[in-house]
């Protein structure tokens, strides 16, 4: 049975993020069904969605609540244009997103986290030409960030892998170089940053500032980019220089957002509120393409005033406001605040690191292990020599093989393996986890 589904599939369907030629060797599994953490596959197996299924699951495959109100929405209606209509689930979502940051207290909806982020960027543009600041129109971001896969996101983003053949039409965004990684909350260094390494930021930021129109950042966690944590001292300084200098903070909170690092939005951490903040994947907890650009009534008046100013932001998208998005969306809301999800990660966050530590014990395989909330990375290393592999070796894609395999999906970041799975798993299921991790590293 799934053999047929896989040649069928293969004959036609172009996968995201592969190389086709290595479903050749490792074929897709052929999923008919998932709950909580788990896939079930045609041929009987139970494969468990360590990553959340590029980490929207957020609270695991087909809950049951969130089920009962895109059902119940779909008996409303699925979808309507979201220009000169509104409807109560909007409205009850749109109030409740107002109010998961003080300070933001409008927002504009898309379909997906790149769409966001060019959204996002765009508004800080049309904000300053509004306000007549006519110079600022270039961008800032990190080095080593993601922030989608669309040509102006592409640009933001600093991985190299994903954009190389794109250079040619991508747009210059300055990359700040200094980010004082840690380790995780434990770190001695999670409170600090070096005044040399931040003198060095602001003097590569001193010289854009009248330019520059905004800075775009993963908070505290850069995901695609390998899982790399940093102090919240970096945003607590910035929010200080971005005021310093009429410069937007753009928080591309789309990985970190609900609760994934123990927090609401991760720029709790610094106790900072960007000027906007990008919202998806857990947004609607995976159930739909759902994004959401977040931003307060000061920065949204540069855009009020009548028609013929030309000050709207005339942005528009089919799907904005997607009714089956908005009901999951609004149900997630109600589920994270009465089953106090961002505490439980919290408080739980020391199992997903104990994880990656006894399997760091157990096998010597990984190191530079770190972790925050319900994430938690590490580099696969050669046992014998404590050293990375070749490149060419793929260890990180033979341990997805072989992960999957034992029954788990893991699917790495290069040799970065790194486990994300939805916020309310099971104590006994993070156990089985950990052996899998442990077998599949001990045969690699
Ligand atoms: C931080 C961040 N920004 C933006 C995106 C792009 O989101 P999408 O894949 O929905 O376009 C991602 C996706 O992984 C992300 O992690």
């Amino acid at each position: 049975m799934g053999s047929e589904i896989i040649s069928k599939d293969l004959k036609y369907f172009w996968h995201p993020c592969s190389q086709m030629k290595d479903y050749e060797i490792f074929p897709p599994i052929t999923v008919e069904k998932a709950r909580g953490s788990y896939l079930y596959t045609t041929d009987g197996e139970k494969i468990m969605d360590a990553i959340s299924s590029w980490w929207c699951k957020s609270l695991g495959h087909s809950h049951p609540r969130i089920k009962k109100a895109v059902k119940r929405q779909i008996d409303n209606f699925e979808h309507i244009i979201s220009a000169n209509t509104c409807n109560r689930t909007l409205s009850e979502l749109s109030e409740r997103l107002c109010n998961i940051c003080p300070g933001l207290d409008k927002v504009f909806y898309a379909d997906n986290g790149s769409a966001a982020v060019e959204i996002a960027l765009k508004m800080s543009l049309q904000y300053h030409k509004n306000m007549r600041n006519q110079r600022k129109t270039k961008f800032a971001s990190f080095k080593n960030g993601y922030h989608g896969e669309t040509i102006l996101a592409l640009s933001a983003g600093d991985c190299g892998i994903y954009s190389e053949p794109f250079r040619p039409i991508m747009t210059e965004f300055a990359k700040i170089a200094g980010i004082p990684y840690v380790s995780g909350k434990g770190d001695p260094k999670w409170n600090s940053m070096p005044e040399l390494m931040w003198k060095k930021t602001e003097k590569q930021l001193d010289k854009l500032k009248d330019k520059l129109s905004a800075i775009i950042f993963e908070p505290i966690v850069q995901g695609a980019g390998g899982m790399k944590i940093y102090s919240p001292e970096l945003l607590k300084k910035l929010r200080k220089w971005t005021i310093e200098n009429n410069v937007h903070l753009i928080a591309d909170e789309i990985m970190t957002g609900f609760g994934r690092t123990g927090k609401m939005l991760a720029c709790e951490h610094a106790g900072i509120t960007p000027d906007l903040a990008c919202l998806s994947k857990g947004l609607t907890a995976g159930w739909a393409p759902m994004s959401a650009v977040l931003c307060g009534t000061p920065f949204y008046n540069a855009f009020y005033g009548d028609y013929s100013e030309g000050r709207a932001f005339l942005h528009s998208s089919t799907y904005c406001g997607y009714a089956i998005g908005a009901a999951a969306a609004l149900e997630t809301l109600k589920i994270f605040e009465e089953e106090k999800i961002c505490e439980q990660v919290e408080k739980r966050s020391c199992e997903i690191r104990r994880i990656l530590e006894n399997v760091a014990a157990e096998t010597g395989a990984l190191r530079n292990i770190r972790s925050l909330g319900f994430i938690a990375a590490a580099d696969i290393v050669d046992p014998h020599t404590g050293k990375p592999f070749e490149k060419d070796k793929r260890a990180g894609f033979e341990f997805f093989r072989i992960a999957m395999k034992n029954g788990a999906f893991l699917r790495p970041l290069g040799d970065t393996v790194y486990i994300l799975p939805p916020l309310n798993t099971p104590p006994k299921v993070l156990d089985e986890l950990s052996n899998i991790i442990i077998k599949s590293m001990k045969s690699l």
